[in-house]
């Protein structure tokens, strides 16, 4: 998934500075991704360590966390796959509301799609009701969902608007592909919660922290995809049909301060590592200063390249160099 702050292209990066810190044996060791987004950080450790945490705000990283992080042993999926890509079409709530062909007046997806979402999407909500899955499945298929819908919005790159014409890769019928996890013997734990409430409740030996980094809020740039995850009825208002979503912290300016630092001095883990762009709402001596409080500090940095997006979100306009950047802190045994 293409998604805002998405780790992908730093993953490497962030696990060896990570490593680098805390020693090549990680199998004893609590990792908490608590800001989890895709997930992708606590995919990269989920075999190393003996138990992820992963928690997010929004309820399609939940739903992606569940399969990506909690799910760990082999699921018989192919029979289930293979009925949902030839159900028949539905004209349900994404359709209704989200499809130009229903009059919503909004063109999120083509109708098939809009209609195929709404059939698997109906079908996955039978098949828990009566028990035919168990919560494993459930939550693998509907991450198949998100990531298979993903690929076929008509959207430049999130949800906060959709594009007048349907683009080429919106065109295409959406096929329902397995969103495949790593398996392995250990349990882990998933989390749909303020980072801040979260954060009093757990402890580990690892802290990975990756907030948003501007005001951007990821409730309203995904709002679709907590849509298509909860399928509540609700009445979807405006050009975009955005539902109520939940506000963060961290989005705004007058509270990351205070809400950064109050995750760090509370944090019951040794090592806590945070990601924060160098063109955020914190500056770089903000962060030290503020870690530095509580224990040892250390930064990392790698240089590599950015892309910058034009108007409308198209990438490969203009390249410019920039450095991602890791705070590291040891804590002080007095401070957890
Ligand atoms: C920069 S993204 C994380 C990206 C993630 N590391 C990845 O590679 O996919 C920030 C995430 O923080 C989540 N978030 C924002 N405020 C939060 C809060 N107060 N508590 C928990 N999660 C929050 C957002 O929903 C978003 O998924």
């Amino acid at each position: 998934m293409n998604y805002i702050g998405s780790k992908q292209r730093v993953k490497t990066f962030i696990k060896e500075s990570i490593v680098d810190t805390v020693g090549e044996d990680l199998s004893g060791k609590v990792f908490c991704d608590m800001f989890a987004g895709t997930g992708i950080i606590g995919r990269v450790f989920k075999k190393d360590v003996k138990k992820i945490i992963a928690n997010d705000l929004e309820y399609y990283s939940y739903v992606l966390n569940k399969n990506y992080i909690e799910n760990h042993q082999a699921l018989d999926y192919h029979d289930r796959i293979k009925t949902l890509n030839h159900l028949a079409p539905k004209e349900g709530f994404i359709y209704q509301h989200y499809c130009k062909g229903s009059g919503s007046g909004r063109q999120y997806f083509s109708d098939e799609n809009g209609q195929k979402i709404d059939a698997i999407r109906l079908t996955l909500q039978a098949w828990r009701e009566s028990k035919e899955i168990e919560d494993g499945m459930y939550y693998f298929l509907l991450a198949s969902l998100l990531e298979s819908s993903d690929k076929v919005a008509n959207t430049a790159s999130v949800y906060g608007a959709y594009l007048k014409h349907l683009k080429k890769t919106a065109k295409q019928p959406l096929v329902l592909e397995p969103a495949l996890f790593e398996e392995n013997e250990n349990i882990h734990q998933v989390y749909n919660e303020d980072s801040n409430t979260l954060i009093e409740k757990i402890e580990g030996d690892i802290l990975y922290l990756d907030p948003p980094y501007n005001e951007r809020e990821y409730g309203a740039n995904y709002h679709l995809l907590n849509t298509i995850a909860r399928y509540e009825v609700f009445t979807p208002r405006g050009v975009t049909g955005l539902p109520q979503y939940k506000r963060s912290n961290y989005t705004k300016r007058t509270k990351v301060r205070e809400s950064f630092e109050a995750l760090i001095q509370k944090a019951n883990f040794r090592y806590i590592f945070v990601s924060y762009n160098n063109e955020g709402m914190m500056r770089e001596e903000e962060i030290k200063a503020i870690m530095m409080k509580y224990g040892k500090y250390d930064l990392k940095s790698m240089p590599y390249k950015r892309f910058l997006a034009d108007k409308v979100g198209r990438r490969n306009v203009k390249d410019v160099e920039t450095f991602e950047h890791l705070h590291v802190l040891e804590k002080n045994n007095a401070t957890f």
